[in-house]
């Protein structure tokens, strides 16, 4: 099929990418001119496991092409997906102003009947909101399709591919099929394609992300009142996460959740909500929470240093989880930010993040390339993504190259009985 994708981020590039894995011909376009001028020489602007490869092989055959002429992409296609940002607007709403402007100019470009997809994540209402633009542009008949994308950064090709399900909002039969159609080689292992209305399916992406926030919130809670009765989250995780009716995904606690997606999507939800007059309470507090864990790994230092000013704290791991270099909603950046206005200095590393850190921190934080040559002279250390190469670092060197042997867990990767035998001082999440 020929397929434009509008919007070469994580979730257009990805999709894009994957769509001509499966021998469909696909336009991304995006208006960032130097990204797409660095697609265009193979070069990808976003880390993201397995991902240049693909590109790289799709580009050689000639079924992946990168470009900023939207309408000839749109003109050269039967599909065309909308995978532009959908950010926080002024009042926690969804910011639909890329959406919009993209539909003006599909409306602008139609040459014939084209389905529509969006892929963004937006508030229900807004395939009609496209569809109205778009037909303000156009004669030429159109479907407009509801497609939300499920893929979780740094496992975006694998998800993309294997699908745990396809969610399709479509008000007609011909889009339907098209779609269909589509996906079938995405789903051959028997994930399901759930055909819905398009309301449904818009609210499908925010129900999925608002419930993993609140097993994170509820979790950092639990966490936190292990702390203050005695006991160990640990155990209390495992004897949950057995319970088959709850399972284990989603129960780890942590320095609060961060990224692209979670934050902006429970905003917007309680946003859309209360619209219509709803007050969706446990999001609210799912939010709140997790304001506050974000920088509860800085009481624990304050607890252990009492001041902060004149100490200089290394942290291992900026991006908002492992295997990306995102940092949008970092916990990272409130963290380093209360520990540089509490007097600290910092050195940081990060695996794939320190490009895009330097652009929030600049010369505020000292970089550097290597893990341990962070750790030199520091009063401590703090773990702040779980990323594989920290897992089992060399305790002796740490000891040797730290000021002080302490060790603040942001993700409790370690065993504390280990590491206070080694000598450190040991401060984790919920753990004794
Ligand atoms: N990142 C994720 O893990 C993820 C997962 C599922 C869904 N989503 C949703 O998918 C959407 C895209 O997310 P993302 O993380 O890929 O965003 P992103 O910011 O990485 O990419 C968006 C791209 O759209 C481009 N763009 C904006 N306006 C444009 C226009 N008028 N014409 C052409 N290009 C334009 C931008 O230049 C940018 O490259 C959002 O709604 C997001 O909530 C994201």
């Amino acid at each position: 099929m020929r397929i434009a994708v509008i919007g070469t981020g994580y979730v257009g590039l990805v999709a894009g990418a994957c769509l001509a894995e499966n021998g469909n011909d696909v336009i991304c376009v995006d208006k960032d001119a130097a990204k797409v001028r660095a697609l265009q020489r193979g070069r990808i602007p976003i880390y993201e496991p397995g991902l240049e490869e693909l590109v790289r092989r799709n580009r050689a055959e000639k079924r992946l092409t990168f470009t900023t002429d939207l309408p000839k992409g749109i003109k050269a296609s039967q599909i065309v997906f909308i995978a532009v940002g959908t950010p926080t607007g002024e009042d926690g709403s969804a910011d639909l102003r890329h959406v919009l402007e993209v539909a003006r100019q599909i409306g602008k470009a139609m040459n014939g009947y084209k389905v529509i997809v969006d892929k963004s994540t937006v508030p229900v209402g807004t395939s009609e909101k496209v569809r109205e633009v778009i037909k303000k542009e156009t004669q030429h008949p159109f479907s407009v399709v509801s497609n939300p994308e499920f893929l979780k950064q740094g496992a975006a090709i694998e998800d993309f591919m294997k699908p745990d399900r396809v969610v399709i909002g479509a008000e007609d039969q011909r889009a339907e099929q098209i779609m269909k159609e589509l996906y079938a080689p995405f789903t051959r292992t028997g994930a399901p394609i759930m055909m819905m209305d398009c309301a449904s399916a818009e609210l499908c992406k925010y129900a999925a992300n608002a419930m993993l926030a609140t097993r994170i919130s509820f979790m950092n809670e639990v966490a936190n009142v292990c702390e203050v009765v005695g006991a160990d989250v640990d155990q209390v995780r495992r004897a949950v996460a057995s319970d088959r009716r709850i399972g284990p995904a989603f129960l780890f606690p942590g320095v609060g959740y961060g990224g692209s997606c979670f934050p902006k999507d429970v905003k917007a939800m309680v946003r859309f909500a209360s619209a219509k007059s709803y007050d969706f309470e446990i999001l609210r507090a799912v939010e709140n929470v997790n304001e506050r864990q974000k920088v509860r790994l800085l009481s624990k230092m304050k607890q252990h240093f009492g001041s902060l000013r004149g100490r200089r704290i290394a942290v291992w791991g900026l991006a908002f989880k492992p295997k990306t270099d995102d940092m949008r909603e970092a916990p990272a950046v409130p963290l380093i930010t209360a520990l540089l206005d509490a007097g600290a200095a910092v050195t940081a590393y990060d695996p794939e993040a320190m490009k895009v850190a330097r652009t929030i921190f600049g010369t505020r934080v000292d970089f550097k390339d290597k893990s341990y040559d962070a750790l030199s002279g520091a009063d401590g250390l703090a773990i702040v993504t779980e990323w594989n190469e920290f897992r089992e670092p060399d305790w002796t060197k740490i000891k040797k190259l730290l000021k002080t042997p302490v060790i603040f867990d942001g993700r409790n990767i370690y065993n504390s009985e280990q590491l206070r035998g080694l000598g450190f001082a040991y401060y984790a999440m919920g753990r004794r």
